[in-house]
Order: structure tokens, then sequence, then C-alpha cells
């Protein structure tokens, strides 16, 4: 146990050598505000939302890559602190398309403030991440109008011509996440921050669209923008998205197991996100976890088993299908011997059905002719 110690909000902390302030506050439960902060890459200090006073520093500092120190007392939301978060989401909103920022004096009701925001927005030109965005958790927690600075127009047209992700450059604060979580998480190196000063935006190769780039559409940017700006194209055509159901389960694309959360609404998954906190993909999914789920409410879904006569493929009942496979079967063990049967299992099912085919093959079949393959 570290004899080194730190005093957070009149907490005193131990921590190890090397740790920034920010992680031994979350270590220990104290809440600081961040945006740009994404956990497994390299801090980067660009958002200036996680500033602290530190007694005898003078300043502010980013906790995210301030490291402590021995006997350091730290204030995470002392007058200054506040003032300063003020200051950069004012900044923040009044740099491009944040319509959700109402003024709410006095307010203090969650419930209140955005049954509001919507009523402001009647609900035509409401941001897609309404309800779950940062950059509106914390104008809503420090009380930020959005009205202290002149408005500044983005530029840039939004961008939605792949499939997947559609690209609002004027609800993008520029925290960076995306660009560390492409690059360093996934380490596909499909974004990077472009241009400069007020001109800065975040692009693919030379500027062009996702779908030129060798973007591989896995989605972690999504899942790591704090706002409105990456996001999931049709999930947010449907109304009220943001209120669902989430269900976590097991990826069965393949063996790597990667933990999802099925969001269901109106009892069809609408959406899917990696579990962030487990092993073993720690929030990171590839295209087909994150995409690949169309299939589950497709009416094109076989419901009924098909036998083939005369050419053609007729529905029947499950009790007709199985008496024909079993007498096939039958038919094939008593001319040939049971090794003339064997079965192929997927490593797209799960551990629970691999074990029923195996059993059936032996126990049943009584041959133990049964392999996989990853391709069914
Ligand atoms: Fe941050 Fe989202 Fe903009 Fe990327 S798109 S820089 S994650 S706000
Ligand atoms: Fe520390 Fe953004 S979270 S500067």
């Amino acid at each position: 146990m570290s004899e080194q110690k730190i005093t957070i909000n009149g907490s005193l902390l131990a921590f190890e050598p090397g740790q920034s302030i920010l992680e031994i506050a979350e270590e220990n439960g104290i809440d600081i505000p961040k945006l740009c902060h994404l956990k497994g890459a390299k801090p980067t200090g660009a958002c200036r939302m996680c500033l602290v006073e530190v007694d005898g520093w003078g300043g502010l500092s980013a906790s995210c890559v301030t490291p402590a120190a021995d006997g350091l007392v730290v204030h995470t939301e002392s007058t200054k602190v506040i003032e300063s978060r003020k200051n950069t989401l004012e900044l923040l909103m009044a740099s491009g398309n944040h319509n959700c920022a109402i003024g709410t004096p006095g307010g203090s009701n969650w419930e209140e403030f955005q049954e509001k925001a919507h009523e402001y927005d009647k609900g035509a030109n409401l941001c897609p991440a309404w309800g779950d965005c940062m950059l509106q958790t914390y104008a809503y927690r420090y009380q930020v109008k959005g009205d202290m600075f002149a408005k500044s127009e983005c530029p840039y047209p939004l961008e939605d011509t792949n499939p997947f992700i559609t690209r609002d450059f004027s609800r993008c604060i520029l925290c960076g996440r995306c660009v560390q979580a492409c690059n360093e998480i996934q380490v596909n190196r499909a974004l990077s921050i472009g241009k400069r000063g007020s001109d800065a935006k975040v692009i693919t190769g030379i500027d062009t669209t996702l779908a030129d780039s060798n973007c591989v559409f896995c989605g972690e940017c999504i899942q790591v923008c704090p706002v409105g700006a990456l996001v999931e194209k049709d999930v947010v055509k449907i109304k009220d998205h943001w209120i669902n159901d989430k269900v976590r389960t097991t990826c069965s694309y393949c063996g790597v197991g990667c933990q999802l959360n099925l969001h269901v609404k109106d009892n069809k998954v609408i959406k899917v996100t990696g579990v962030e906190d487990a092993a073993p993909n720690y929030g990171s999914l590839c295209v087909k976890g994150r995409y690949g789920f169309d299939f589950i409410s497709s009416p094109e879904r076989l419901t009924k088993p098909l036998i083939k006569k005369d050419g053609e493929f007729i529905e029947s009942s499950w009790d007709e299908a199985l008496d024909l496979v079993s007498n096939k079967f039958n038919e094939i063990k008593k001319e040939h011997g049971a090794d003339a049967l064997g079965v192929f299992t997927s490593a797209r099912i799960t551990n629970e059905e691999n074990y029923i085919a195996h059993k059936f093959t032996r126990a049943v079949l009584k041959t133990n002719n049964i392999d996989h393959c990853a391709r069914l």
C-alpha cells in the first residue's frame, strides 16, 4: 500500500505514484466532469472541463493530465473551478449547433429541464443525442444557458453518405475522443484532426468521406462521442430512440465472446453497444457485432420448416420435417454404417448449442464425426 496521500475535497486519499488527480478522484467516487478523457488512451487535456484548484498553485490544472504528488490539497468544485467550467461550456455551446441548451433560471429538476428543451426545439431539429449527451448533462449541472457568446456557424455540411454513421460537424466539440478511439484503441487510423483554428474538423484521409476512407465502420467513434456529432444513421429516425431497455448478451458472430448491450424498443433491437467494463472487448466491437442485427426482426426469417417437393420448397410442420430427417439418417446408417454420417456445427452458435450437437452426434447418431466451421 502506498504511503503517498493527497487530499481531494477534504478527504485524505492514498495513491500509487504516476496516477493522475482524475484517476484518484474516480477511484474514490469523486465525480470530476470530463469531455475529452478516454479510458485506455493517452490523456490530451484538450477540453479543460476537468480543471481543479490545487492549494498554492495559483491557476487551475487539468486533472486528467496532472500527476498527483504527496501532500497536494485539491478542490474539484471551488468557485474558481465552477466559473471556469461555466465559461468552457458557454464557449462550446456558442460554437456550432447545440440547440438543447435552454435557459432554466433557478431550475433544478431534470424532468422539467427536458420537457422545456423538447418544447423549445418543437421536435423539429432535436439533436439525435438528446438525453444522452455529456455537453447537455454538464450544461444542466452548471445551469449554463449557452447565450454568453455570439454563436458561430459550422461551415461543414452533415455527412451521411454511408449506410451506418451520420457525421454532424455542427455538433462536434473537437474533443478528439473519436480520433483517439480510432487510432489508439481500434488502430484503424481512419480519423485525424485536420485544418487549423476555427476551421479545425475531424477528417478522414485527406478530408474525404468515411465511405471513401479506410474506415471499417466498427462504430467505435460513435460509442465514444460524448455529443450528437456521430450517431447511428438508422437509430436517429426512431421516435424517442433514447428511451430503450438494455439487455446484455454475448455476440454470436465469432468465438471471441464480445460483450454486447442490445438496446431494445417495442420488442425490437434498435442498436448495439459494447459493454464498457467487461472483457474481452471493453466496449469495442467490429462492424458485424455493432450493425449486424437486422436479421433478428427480418420478415424474411423462416419461421416454419420447408421441405422440397417436386423442386419447390413447401412449408411443413415440425413433426413432418423432423420425421423426414430422422428417417433419412436411419436409412443412411442402415445402408452405410454410422460413420457415413457427420455433423458440422458453427463457431457462431452458443456453447450450449454446440454441446447439444456433440451429444446428438455421438449418443444418437453413434459417430465421432463432428467438427465446426468458422464460416457456418
Ligand atoms: Fe469529439 Fe464526437 Fe467531435 Fe469526435 S465527433 S471530436 S468524439 S465531439
Ligand atoms: Fe481533462 Fe478534457 S478531461 S482536459
